[in-house]
């Protein structure tokens, strides 16, 4: 039997490209779904193909860049589902290109902190006590390989410090059945990587998997997906 089979599965930013990917590989597993992006119409396409094939599936909706409705989400998943088994933190904004890297405003820093970062910790500290109550976990956030791209940068640092998060919180999880990892897809082509990346969005698979299939309580990897990816 697959072990994923009843699991609850939240990816947030799943109404395209590599979130997208990720709730398709889930629903396959068996999993139960909440899509999340900013509108549910976004995600009702996706929704209906799930269902089609057998899956159970929610949509909900929030704007990650807003604390208190990153908390909403949280309850509101958490009303949907009881007890959340795995959470897929996806969704991000890319910072404009600023090619006079040091002309980047503080607005694109506070907006990338708010979503790529912020809004993630929220969703972890918020469910990270449950699933250890529970004895059973699996959270993935999803970074980038970016480096060298000083005219990104506040992409980059919002990214680096999700990764921090990470690595220092992952201690914590040692022994408590709940792992914690990282997820590089690697430079695809989506809305955010752009149509000049060498990867096509599908290769996130099956990668992006390894994290949550995972049985070895490992948490505060690096998970490169295109590691995995078919030749
Ligand atoms: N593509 C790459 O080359 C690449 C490389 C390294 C890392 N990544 C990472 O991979 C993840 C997915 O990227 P992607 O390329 O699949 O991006 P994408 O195609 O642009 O999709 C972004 C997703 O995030 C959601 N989102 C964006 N801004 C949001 C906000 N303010 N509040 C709530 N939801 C928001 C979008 O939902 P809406 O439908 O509401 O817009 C959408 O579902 C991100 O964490 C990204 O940093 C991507």
């Amino acid at each position: 039997m697959k072990p994923l089979v009843d699991r609850w599965a939240l990816v947030t930013g799943a109404s395209r490209g590599i979130g997208q990917q990720v709730a398709l590989a889930l629903a396959e597993e068996g999993c139960r779904l909440i899509l999340h992006s900013r509108s549910v119409e976004a995600t009702a396409a996706l929704a209906g193909r799930l269902r089609e094939q057998g899956a159970t599936v929610h949509s909900v909706a929030a704007e990650l860049s807003d604390s208190a409705a990153v908390l909403r989400l949280a309850d509101e998943v958490g009303a949907l589902c009881g007890s959340l088994d795995i959470l897929y933190n996806n969704a991000a904004v890319m910072t404009p290109y600023r090619e006079d890297y040091l002309s980047a405003v503080p607005a694109d820093y506070e907006l990338s902190f708010r979503v790529n970062t912020i809004a993630p910790i929220l969703l972890c500290n918020h469910f990270l006590p449950k699933m250890m109550a529970r004895g059973w976990g699996r959270i993935v956030n999803v970074t980038s390989g970016i480096k060298d791209q000083p005219e990104l940068m506040a992409y980059a640092a919002s990214k680096a410090a999700l990764d921090k998060y990470v690595y220092d919180t992952a201690p914590k999880l040692q022994g408590t059945g709940v792992t914690m990892n990282l997820l590089d897809p690697g430079w695809l082509r989506t809305d955010l990587g752009g149509p000049n990346a060498p990867g096509a969005v599908e290769s996130v698979l099956p990668g992006a998997l390894v994290p949550v299939l995972a049985t070895d309580g490992t948490s505060g990897r690096w998970v490169s997906a295109q590691d995995f990816a078919p030749l």
